[in-house]
């Protein structure tokens, strides 16, 4: 039977999977990465979470000391290189090394291109794209001189099919895809990993608060998806730690989709009615 203390994230890999591994996750006091947090914790890894508001950490430090997880918060905003250098430095000072990067920290709302503000743009692209480089430029340093890590960005899939409204988000994670394939080639020979995930939307609270905010958006998405529902935070969570597991030593410059099969063509297939297509039964 599951153990319902166990977070469903780590559910599918064995105990103690990322004993002695130290993992820094951008943003990963909320949403999916607050369960890769949970799941990478569970499965025994030193994990130390980085996000700008320090309220965002609390709950996830509080829910660590009482399981007895290895979870420490830093305050950081990845779109100072500065404070980006001066966070790994003083990771690899205390822990030694960092084994993981997940480059989680995002910042996303829907707004028509022709209204998006300069400052808004700079804003996403700064937290997405320059955020992503500064963090694997810098803790990127220290696993080459270690001769090993693992980078896994998360991106989405309409870095490849665009998205009308997050033009901004959209472009930013084109270009972490970019940077996920070269410096995967680029620093292979250091024994570094790098690799995407592309959720399709999933259900968090900052996502139904940002992406689908009005009664009946949700459920026209859902109607969409050909599996017929959104993924949980959990369930993406749980595919990201695949990627960072010994179970995925030899996969590098991938991206993998997690999106229900929302972003394949499907134009001969009648919305919402994907799994009762007369041809199907
Ligand atoms: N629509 C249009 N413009 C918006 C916006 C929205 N919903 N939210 C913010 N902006 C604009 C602001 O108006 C400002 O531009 P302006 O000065 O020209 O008016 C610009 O973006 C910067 O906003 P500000 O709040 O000062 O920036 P920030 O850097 O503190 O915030 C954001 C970053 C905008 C990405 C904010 O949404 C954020 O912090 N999000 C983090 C969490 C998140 O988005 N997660 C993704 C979940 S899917």
């Amino acid at each position: 039977m599951e153990d319902p203390a166990k977070p469903r994230a780590s559910r599918w890999l064995p105990a103690g999977t990322f004993e002695g591994q130290v993992a820094l996750v951008t943003g990963g006091g909320t949403g999916l990465g607050l369960e890769m947090t949970r799941g990478l914790a569970a499965l025994g890894a030193q994990v130390i979470i980085a996000s700008r508001n320090p309220a965002h950490h609390r709950a996830v430090t509080e829910e660590a000391s009482a399981r007895g997880w290895k979870v420490d918060a830093i305050q950081l905003d990845v779109r100072e290189p500065v404070a980006v250098e001066r966070a790994a430095a003083e990771l690899v000072l205390r822990f030694g090394r960092v084994d993981i990067l997940v480059n989680n920290a995002a910042g996303n709302f829907l707004c028509p291109a022709e209204r998006l503000s300069s400052r808004a743009w700079r804003s996403v692209l700064g937290i997405v794209l320059d955020g992503t480089f500064y963090c694997s430029r810098y803790v990127g340093r220290s696993m080459i001189e270690a001769r090993r890590g693992q980078i896994l960005n998360i991106v989405a899939t309409y870095a490849w099919t665009g998205m009308p409204g997050v033009v901004h988000s959209a472009s930013a994670k084109a270009g972490v895809l970019a940077m996920t394939k070269t410096l995967a080639v680029e620093w292979a020979r250091f024994g570094i990993r790098v690799n995407a995930v592309a959720p399709g939307p999933f259900h968090s609270e900052g996502a139904a608060e940002r992406l689908w905010p009005e009664p009946g958006m949700r459920e026209r998405l859902e109607a969409q998806v050909p599996l017929g529902r959104l993924a949980s935070a959990e369930e993406v969570a749980s595919h990201c730690l695949y990627l960072l597991s010994p179970a995925a030593e030899y996969i590098t410059g991938e991206c993998l989709v997690v999106d229900g099969g929302l972003s394949l063509g499907r134009n001969m297939w009648v919305s919402g009615e994907t799994r009762r297509h007369p041809a199907a039964e």
